[in-house]
C-alpha cells in the first residue's frame, strides 16, 4: 500500500491494490490513486487548499479547474471535488475568476432590461455560440438565461440560474466577455425585491415573532446542551427537494 502523509482534508483509505496514475497538477508530475477527484488528488500530492476549496459537494464555486487530457487539444473545465482524474491528466486550478462584477444600489435600480444594459453593456454582444451552457458544471442553460435577460423576462432568469454556484466557468470561456453569473445573481435580486410575489406566510411569521409567538421556545431552547441541540437538528422534519404538497408534522414551530 502506497504510504503519503496529507497535508490536509480527507484522508484517502487506499485499499490494497488500488493503483496509482501519473497527473500533471500546474506542470509537475505526480502518482495519485485512480478514481480519485482532482481536490483529493491535489490533497494526495501534498498540496494544502487554502483557497479553491469548500463544500467538497459541488455546490460552493469554489474550486474551478482548468486541465486537458492526453493528446488531446481541448482545454476542459469541471469542478476540482466533481471531476475524477484520469491518466496524464494536465490540471490547474483557478479559485477565483476576476470577472467584471457592476457597483449599484439595488434600493435604486429597475427591475428593468435597461438597467441591466446600463450596468453591463456587453450583454449586447452575446454571439449565441452556446459555449457557456457547454461549460457549465451546473448542467444550466446559461446561454438561455442571458437571452431570457435581454429579453426582460426577469422571472425565466431566476429560474434557470437558481442553481448557479457562480464558479465562473462560464465567464471565462465566453468569447463576448460576458459575466453571466454575476447578471444572473443581480436579475434574481431584483426580481425577488420587485416581482416576485410577497409570501402571505413570510409576513405572517414575522408578525408572530414581533408578538413573541416564539419567546418560550427559544427560551427552553437556549437551556439546552449541545448534545440536546444536536439531537433535535437530527431529528427535525427536512422537506424533500421536489414536493408538491408536503407539509410538516410537527407543526408548533410554524
Ligand atoms: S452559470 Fe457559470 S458561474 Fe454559474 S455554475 Fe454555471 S458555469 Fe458556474
Ligand atoms: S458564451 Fe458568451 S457569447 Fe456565447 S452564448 Fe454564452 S453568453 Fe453568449
Ligand atoms: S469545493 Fe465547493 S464546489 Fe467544489
Amino acid at each position: 500500500m502506497p504510504e503519503k502523509k496529507l497535508a490536509t482534508g480527507d484522508q484517502p483509505i487506499l485499499l490494497e491494490g488500488t493503483k496509482l496514475i501519473p497527473i500533471y497538477i500546474m506542470g509537475k508530475k505526480y502518482d495519485v490513486p485512480e478514481s480519485v477527484t482532482i481536490m483529493k488528488a491535489l490533497e494526495y500530492a501534498g498540496y494544502q487548499l487554502i483557497r479553491g476549496s469548500g463544500c467538497r459537494g459541488g455546490v460552493c464555486g469554489a474550486c474551478a479547474t482548468v486541465y486537458r487530457k492526453k493528446d488531446d487539444y481541448k482545454l476542459y473545465t469541471g469542478l476540482a471535488c466533481q471531476t475524477v482524474v484520469e491518466p496524464e491528466m494536465y490540471l490547474t486550478q483557478i479559485p477565483f475568476y476576476p470577472a467584471f462584477r457592476s457597483i449599484h444600489n439595488l434600493e435604486l435600480l429597475k427591475p428593468e432590461v435597461d438597467e441591466i444594459v446600463k450596468l453591463y453593456p456587453e450583454i449586447l454582444k452575446c454571439m449565441g455560440c452556446n459555449t457557456c451552457t457547454k461549460e457549465c458544471p451546473q448542467e444550466l442553460e446559461v446561454m438561455e438565461f442571458i437571452s431570457a435577460a435581454l429579453r426582460g423576462d426577469f422571472e425565466k432568469v431566476a429560474e434557470l440560474s437558481f442553481h448557479c454556484i457562480m464558479c465562473g466557468i462560464c465567464t471565462s470561456r465566453c468569447p463576448a466577455q460576458i459575466s453571466q453569473y454575476n447578471i444572473a445573481i443581480l436579475i434574481r435580486r431584483l426580481y425577488g425585491k420587485n416581482l416576485m410575489p410577497e409570501s402571505s406566510k413570510l409576513e405572517r411569521m414575522v408578525e408572530e415573532i414581533k408578538v413573541g409567538k416564539y419567546d418560550r421556545l427559544l427560551d427552553e431552547l437556549a437551556l439546552k446542551t449541545m448534545d440536546e441541540i444536536t439531537e433535535l437538528y437530527k431529528k427535525r422534519e427536512i422537506e424533500p427537494q421536489i414536493s408538491e404538497d408536503w407539509k410538516a408534522k410537527d407543526i408548533q414551530y410554524l
